[in-house]
């Protein structure tokens, strides 16, 4: 058994770029696709981690050797791995010494450590990572945020948000497995995300899995999240820029739609606000994953949407295809579910924030969704809105409008209430997103192309065009689609929460 990987000081194993940390063996078998290619993994065998070499040969064999450690701390490879034949083994004061050993040396007449697999840059050191208990941003159910630096590798420090999830740091012990599982879940949509830019959604900066607890680094946004904006300032906020957040939400929900990415979460604690005061989806993908993969929570009591994983769905923003308690293989999620939870957000930010039944308990709200039974949106709403809302609640999913149709309804919207005929100008120094610390907005409204919400649009491709060498992104669940294995470790499978 090995002590933590970054115990050695004097040649860390973190700063070789062929060390990938916690990456699964199903990575290195699609990475490595020549003789003498390799990379160097972690990986948990119960209570400790083990250092692992994968390798081709030449005889295009994959081949993982476990390195082992003596009582002196030195490090060397065991007889009996299938890799090698060696008598006395060579021992190592670091494995950075012992890996650069045997790529000079090879490791036997047919392997080879020629080539090595360098670590994509998604994949960060956590010692490039700083963040302290007092920067602490808030918590969800399943995770804690803070505020800390990253310094990337051209050495310009910058502000990020760093998400940890509560249970690994609480050494929960999970099954081995299930650790596994949501840790390849982890890499899945790090890589996924690592490619996706767009005004309205946060950055995702990378994933550091050098060792635990792993860390999900993004944009950070000193404007904190909508739902906190809206129950201080939603009171004082005009219809008008109301819309403003709806349309930006929107347009970041249609940049991740394109993507065939379902959000599963979408609501207002979940739409941050950059320090130019735009509203950026937040918890999608990656995100949501450290969320929940390694969570076991207690349910509310509600006795709803039990199942194995014993874990917490948000049920007020649930459409009602995704509660149905005898939903085969995990709820119907889907582009179409994620417009109904945007109806629900609609709902928060005319309501100031107040979360559609506050008082009732999640068993019958999950009653009414199923019945179609929704609340009135607040008389304030404007009626276009309250339309809208009621297409985006229809009970046939594929009877709700589409992202791009909703982004250019609230764009058009605005167009019209702002236009100079409508003898309305805003300036945008009266926005209360503007009292905000931190947070200043110099533009109200300046989109206005609206080519990007055109149902043939190319200003955003549907495909990956970078991906990581060999076989990249897989293709994510799409309209209609139930949830799968990525998602039987989130939200879809959970018990409901009273969030
Ligand atoms: N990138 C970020 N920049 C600034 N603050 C953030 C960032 N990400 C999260 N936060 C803050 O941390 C809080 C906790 O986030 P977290 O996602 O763990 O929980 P949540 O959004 O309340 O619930 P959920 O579990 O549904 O996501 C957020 O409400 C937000 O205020
Ligand atoms: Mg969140």
């Amino acid at each position: 058994m090995a002590p933590p990987p970054s115990d050695g000081k004097k040649k860390n194993i973190e700063d070789a770029e062929w060390y990938h940390g916690f990456r699964p063996r199903r990575d290195a078998v699609r990475l490595i696709t020549k003789p003498g290619e390799f990379l160097v993994r972690a990986t948990d065998t119960g209570p400790s981690t083990d250092i692992v070499i994968s390798a081709m040969d030449d005889n295009r064999k994959m081949v993982n050797i476990t390195l082992k450690i003596d009582t002196e701390g030195k490090w060397f490879i065991g007889q009996s791995s299938s890799a090698n034949a060696l008598k006395t083994p060579h021992k190592f004061p670091t494995i950075v010494d012992l890996v650069e050993h045997y790529r000079a040396k090879g490791l036997s007449r047919t392997l080879k450590l020629t080539q090595m697999i360098i670590r994509p840059t998604w994949m960060i050191k956590h010692e490039n990572v700083i963040y302290e208990q007092k920067d602490k941003l808030g918590s969800g159910n399943f995770c804690t945020v803070y505020k800390g630096k990253y310094t990337p590798k051209d050495g310009k420090t910058m502000d990020v948000a760093v998400k940890i999830s509560l249970v690994a740091q609480a050494a929960v012990d999970l099954e081995a497995d299930e650790a596994k599982e949501s840790r390849m879940a982890m890499m899945r949509e790090a890589q996924i995300m690592s490619y996706y830019t767009h005004e309205n959604i946060i950055q995702f900066y990378g994933v550091a899995c050098d060792h635990q607890p792993l860390l999900v680094l993004m944009e950070f946004c000193a404007g904190g999240d909508l739902l906190t904006h809206l129950l201080k300032h939603g009171k004082n906020t005009d219809e008008k820029e109301k819309m403003v957040y709806l349309y930006e939400a929107s347009r970041g929900m249609n940049f991740l739609h394109k993507k065939q990415c379902v959000h599963r979460d979408l609501a207002a604690r979940n739409c941050l606000i950059s320090n130019q005061g735009q509203i950026k989806i937040a918890d999608f993908g990656l995100s949501k994953v450290i969320d929940s993969s390694d969570s076991k929570k207690e349910d509310d009591g509600s006795g709803k949407n039990k199942n194995a994983s014993n874990a917490q769905v948000p049920v007020r923003w649930m459409a009602p295809e995704t509660l149905r308690k005898d939903a085969q293989g995990g709820p119907a999620y889907s582009r179409a579910s994620d417009i109904w939870a945007f109806g629900v957000m609609t709902y928060e930010v005319f309501s100031n924030g107040i979360k559609p039944w506050p008082e009732d308990p999640v068993k019958y709200v999950a009653t009414q969704i199923r019945k179609g039974n929704m609340p009135k949106l607040p008389d304030s709403t404007p009626s276009k809105i309250v339309g809208l809302v009621s297409q985006m609640w229809a009970m046939d999913p594929n009877k709700r409008p589409p992202m791009r149709h909703i982004a250019k309804e609230f764009i058009t919207m605005l167009k019209d209430s702002t236009s100079s005929s409508s003898g309305s100008t805003y300036d945008p120094k009266e926005m209360t997103l503007n009292k905000i610390n931190g947070v200043s907005r110099t533009a109200f409204f300046d989109h206005t192309s609206t080519i990007e919400f055109d149902s043939n649009s190319t200003v955003e491709t549907d495909s990956f065009d970078k991906v990581e060498k060999s076989g990249g992104p897989k293709p994510r669940r799409t309209q209609g689609s139930k949830g799968g294995k990525r998602g039987s470790s989130l939200r879809e499978s959970k018990n409901s929460v009273d969030k």
